[in-house]
This record gives C-alpha cells, sequence and structure tokens, in this order.
C-alpha cells in the first residue's frame, strides 16, 4: 500500500497580515469565474470528511475513489450523501449496481486514498495501482478497502443532480469497523485518525481537539445568563 508518514509530512501554514479594520471582502458568484468559486468554496467548507468510495463497474471493474462532498443525511434510518462533480467512474458504477461502500481514510491509508484520485481511464483497477486489498463485503456486491478502519456498506437511494454535482443518496446496509479504534462500545477520534481535506492538496489530521459542552437554555437561566445585546 502506498503510504506516508504523517509524522515527517510537509505542514502546512500561512504567514500572512490581515487588516486590523475588521474589513469584510463582499463577493457576487455572478462576478466570479467558475474555478474562483470552486477555490472559495473548498477554501471556506473545510474540513470536510471524504467518502473514499468503492464500487464494482457492471463489467466487474473494481473502482475506489475519495470524494469530500459527504455527510450524514439521517440517522434513523441511516442514510449518507457524497457528490460527484461530473460524471465520473463511481457514479456510472453505483448508477450501474445499485451498490457502493464508503471506506474512511485516516492517516495510514492517505496517501493510497490520494493515489485513488488520479485520473485512472475506467479499465484501470485502483486498488491494485495504489496496493490496496479489495476486500468482499458483507452485504453489498461492492469491494471493500481492507486496509481502511471503517467500510460502511451502501444502497443508492437515489441520484439529484445540482448544477454541475451528482448528489449520491445511500441508505447504510452494513458497518465493518476495526475492532482497534474502539473504546468500550464508541469510536475513538483519536484511534480513528481520520483525514480532512482542506483545499488543493492540504489536508488536516483530527487529533488535535478540543471539548465544549452544549448549553441548554434552562442551563443558561439558571446560571442567570441573559441576552448581551
Ligand atoms: C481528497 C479528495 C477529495 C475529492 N473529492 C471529490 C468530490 O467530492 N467529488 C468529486 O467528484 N471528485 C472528488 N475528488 C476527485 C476524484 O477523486 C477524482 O476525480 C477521481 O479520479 C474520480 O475517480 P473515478 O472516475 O474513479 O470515480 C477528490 C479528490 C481528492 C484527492
Amino acid at each position: 500500500m502506498t503510504s506516508i508518514d504523517p509524522a515527517n509530512a510537509t505542514a502546512t501554514t500561512t504567514a500572512h497580515v490581515s487588516p486590523a479594520d475588521g474589513s469584510k471582502r463582499d463577493l457576487a458568484p455572478a462576478d466570479l469565474s467558475g474555478r474562483r468559486i470552486y477555490g472559495l468554496l473548498t477554501s471556506v467548507v473545510v474540513p470536510r470528511p471524504i467518502a473514499w468510495v468503492s464500487t464494482r463497474g457492471a463489467d466487474g471493474v473494481p473502482n475506489v475513489a475519495p470524494h469530500s462532498y459527504f455527510t450524514v443525511i439521517s440517522s434513523d434510518p441511516p442514510i449518507l450523501a457524497f457528490v460527484s462533480t461530473g460524471r465520473k467512474d463511481t457514479l456510472r458504477n453505483v448508477e450501474a449496481t445499485g451498490e457502493y461502500v464508503i471506506n474512511i481514510a485516516d492517516e495510514a491509508t492517505v496517501a493510497a486514498m490520494n493515489l485513488c484520485a488520479a485520473d485512472f481511464p475506467p479499465d484501470q483497477d485502483e486498488f491494485a495501482w495504489a496496493g490496496l486489498t479489495p476486500a468482499p463485503s458483507r452485504v453489498v456486491g461492492a469491494p471493500a478497502v481492507a486496509e481502511s478502519p471503517v467500510s460502511i456498506e451502501t444502497r443508492l437511494i437515489e441520484v439529484r443532480q445540482y448544477g454541475n454535482g451528482f448528489l449520491v443518496v445511500g441508505e447504510v446496509v452494513h458497518f465493518r469497523i476495526a475492532e482497534r479504534v474502539f473504546v468500550d462500545d464508541r469510536v475513538d477520534p483519536g484511534l480513528l485518525a481520520a483525514v480532512g481535506r482542506m483545499s488543493g492538496s492540504t489536508y488536516a489530521r483530527t487529533t488535535d481537539r478540543f471539548d465544549l459542552e452544549r448549553p441548554t437554555y434552562a442551563g443558561l437561566r439558571e446560571q442567570g445568563r441573559q441576552p448581551v445585546r
């Protein structure tokens, strides 16, 4: 498997001088090029979780590619969505078979995940290129990425086009999660070490975290808190 040592990955920091007056910049989408809007959106909607989607084509060729336009739609029943920007092999396979696996990329698999994003022709198997193991799934026909700590087997509900995005919505039919990431019955985020996508080729780790209790209205009232403006 293609791998990197995340401890030695290039640190990405930006040194810049911000205007001290708190001024804001106004931008109308109609005045911006598609490329600029893409750059803005992918710079501000961050960090994005990554659905590393594995499928099998109607011809049997396995496929796996990352999609960072990815979210939970419902937990009861469990429904997830990702977006294919334009028509790609993943989308074609999902439409042809109605089944796919969403794998989670962690620090150990991030380089392999990135390699899967190369513009391979449809007859090329990204598993083979990235040195990944296609594991048989429990419920669906699509293979899972054996090296991923989490594989979520999913059945297609619908594909809906919005602009240049094809929203792929599917119901989870099976979770396969590495025992090593559990502490009791919960997945420990530090053990999972999932990665998120920033813009371009920049990624974020999920190992630097902090906790913030969510307040309740009743609790705030008990503390004698009032609106402050
Ligand atoms: C971290 C990462 C996230 C990506 N997210 C998306 C995405 O949300 N939607 C998309 O269409 N392509 C995304 N891409 C690009 C696809 O992975 C790439 O176009 C890939 O070749 C598609 O493969 P396929 O043709 O086998 O489906 C992403 C690439 C990377 C590296």
